[in-house]
């Protein structure tokens, strides 16, 4: 008869489960990272990204060596960015300017070559199929202010 260490285990299950939730109920106002009422509708302050356009802004600064770049002009112009359609290689896709000093000839497509790893091959000719996606990669930043601070170093 299998029925009583079952149903002796089932009741010592409640009665765990009853005395762990006896310290106390979570007050409403720390539910979450938003230290506000789970009945209010809060509005967040408002943020926006860069207007800046392209040729005007200085670089972010990298998380780590070698991370992706962030944006530091505007890209809503140039959204969506598909694989036939990228508009965004009309001024990345200068591989001429590899490792030449930053605009050289004033030319806002001097200013950023997307490196050589990022095409099928040395020739240079021809984009890599897995990077046609940029802003899988390369995002722009908004001014809001974080929820939580980052301690990453
Ligand atoms: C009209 C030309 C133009 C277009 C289109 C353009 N960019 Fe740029 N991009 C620039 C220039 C010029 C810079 C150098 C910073 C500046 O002056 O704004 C730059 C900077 C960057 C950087 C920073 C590079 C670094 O070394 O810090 C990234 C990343 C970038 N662009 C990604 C993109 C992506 C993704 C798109 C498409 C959604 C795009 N860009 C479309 C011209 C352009
Ligand atoms: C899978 C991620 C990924 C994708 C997709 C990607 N990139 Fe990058 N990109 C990187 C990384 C990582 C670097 C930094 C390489 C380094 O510093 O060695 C970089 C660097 C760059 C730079 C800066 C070059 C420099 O010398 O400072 C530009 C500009 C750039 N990418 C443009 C683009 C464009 C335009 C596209 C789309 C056609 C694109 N990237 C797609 C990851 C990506």
């Amino acid at each position: 008869m299998k029925t009583i260490p079952f149903l002796a285990t089932l009741g010592l299950m409640i009665a765990v489960t009853a005395c762990a939730s006896d310290g106390g109920a979570i007050d409403e106002l720390n539910m979450g990272l938003s230290k506000a009422s789970v009945f209010d509708t809060p509005t967040p302050s408002a943020s926006a990204y860069s207007d800046g356009k392209p040729g005007y802004n200085d670089p972010l600064p990298r998380a780590w060596d070698e991370a992706p770049p962030q944006v530091p002009h505007r890209i809503d112009e140039f959204l969506p960015v598909t694989a036939a359609d990228n508009q965004c290689l009309d001024c990345h896709d200068v591989p001429k300017y590899i490792d030449k000093p930053k605009n050289m000839d004033r030319s806002k497509k001097s200013k950023s070559p997307m490196p050589e790893g990022h095409y099928a091959s040395s020739e240079m000719d021809d984009l890599d199929g897995a990077r046609f996606n940029c802003t899988q990669c390369h995002v722009p930043q908004s001014n809001a202010a974080p929820l939580v601070e980052s301690t990453y170093r």
